[in-house]
């Protein structure tokens, strides 16, 4: 198959949407990552995007929408009142809901989970494409499975080039990791992944917000995961990674003395390192983390596939504290480095 790659624009949106009516996969932006869209209502366009992934089949979708009026038709229940305050204060957004599913939802795209994953992105393109498919779109960030997240049209030309018919360019994306995923399902909302819209904030709309404790640890031997991504080594890199946290002076002089060991070792280290911390690894090899968690957050999987095209195998990163968006950063770099932390 030959892959095409455009820009955004009303004439590609219109033929993508087209594409995914007649049962394609088209990689579209959102300002998360880029996802990997078919129609969502259709079953077997569905099972096109685990075998252009990889993906294991028993990991569910998230349902994409335009408008909140066709969140309706996809779950069994009202909305609560708190499922309705977050949808108005962050959709369109960087938000993800689940709720239990209609059964217009096929289950290939739950998994054969009862609940459903529902998101209106905020990205412009994407509600776009949602409109000209007039379809609801179901999507996975447009990575083969196991790879970091694509935030560039390229990232997903790099692992679908000859999988899908067709690639919208919006540009890289604005937040750069994927959305928070939210529990509607039990008493309090419930993060599941955390993401651009973070815990405080769903506890100032809701009164209340629980974190999955298996968040920031991998889980344990049997233990069954309450989100099924979780349990996939995710967003790595070929080469291992290793976390070093701690007061700033103290992680740089470490990573130095690991980088050098490293080195004399024979291997091919990387240094991962926020914006005003290079100048401490002279030359060294480093790339940019950006500044502070947003910088990262914006940055991490691009420099994680970098670290694969370099060819690095010992990669030492920098940390952000895990509050707020730095949760997120630190749930994505930490399951990467299957939480291989040193703490100095
Ligand atoms: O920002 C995003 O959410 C991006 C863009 C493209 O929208 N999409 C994305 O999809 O990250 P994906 O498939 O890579 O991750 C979806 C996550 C997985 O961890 C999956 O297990 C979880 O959402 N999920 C989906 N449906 C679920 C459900 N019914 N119950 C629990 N977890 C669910
Ligand atoms: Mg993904």
């Amino acid at each position: 198959m030959q892959t095409e790659l455009l820009p955004v624009s009303p004439a590609s949106l219109e033929m993508a949407g087209e594409l995914i009516r007649s049962g394609a996969l088209v990689g579209f932006p959102t300002e998360t990552v880029y996802g990997l869209g078919a129609n969502a209502l259709d079953e077997s366009a569905v099972k096109r995007i685990f075998e252009a992934k990889g993906r294991p089949g028993d990991n569910p979708l998230i349902v994409h929408i335009s408008k909140v009026d066709q969140l309706a038709p996809l779950i069994a229940v009202e909305p609560s009142p708190a499922a309705k305050r977050l949808m108005d204060a962050c959709w369109p957004g960087p938000m993800t809901l689940i709720f239990p599913k209609s059964n217009l939802v096929p289950s290939a795209v739950t998994a054969g989970l009862d609940t459903v994953a529902v998101r209106l992105p905020g990205h412009p393109a994407a509600r776009a494409l949602i409109d000209a498919t007039r379809r609801p779109i179901a999507a996975p960030s447009a990575n083969r499975s196991g790879r970091p997240s694509p935030t560039t049209a390229m990232h997903v030309l790099e692992d679908m080039d000859g999988r899908v018919p067709l690639i919208l360019d919006g540009g890289p994306c604005e937040v750069g990791l994927e959305s928070t995923v939210i529990d509607m399902t039990g008493e309090i909302p419930k993060v599941l992944r955390p993401g651009g819209i973070t815990p405080r904030r769903i506890a100032e709309l809701c009164g209340s917000a629980g974190v999955d404790d298996a968040v920031m640890r991998p889980l344990k031997e049997g233990e069954v995961a309450r989100s099924p991504g979780m349990k996939y080594r995710h967003y790595a890199p070929t080469g291992a990674l290793t976390i070093v946290q701690g007061e700033a002076d103290a992680v740089t002089e470490a990573i130095r003395n690991l980088y050098d060991e490293a080195l004399a070792e024979g291997k091919r280290p990387l240094i991962l390192a926020l914006d005003g911390h290079l100048p401490a690894y002279a030359d060294r090899k480093a790339l940019s983390l950006g500044d502070g968690a947003a910088g990262m957050a914006r940055s991490i999987f691009a420099r994680l596939r970098e670290a694969d095209d370099i060819g690095a195998d010992a990669i030492f990163s920098e940390a952000v504290a895990a509050d707020g968006l730095g949760l997120a950063v630190m749930n994505r770099l930490g399951r990467a480095a299957a939480f291989h932390i040193i703490e100095v």
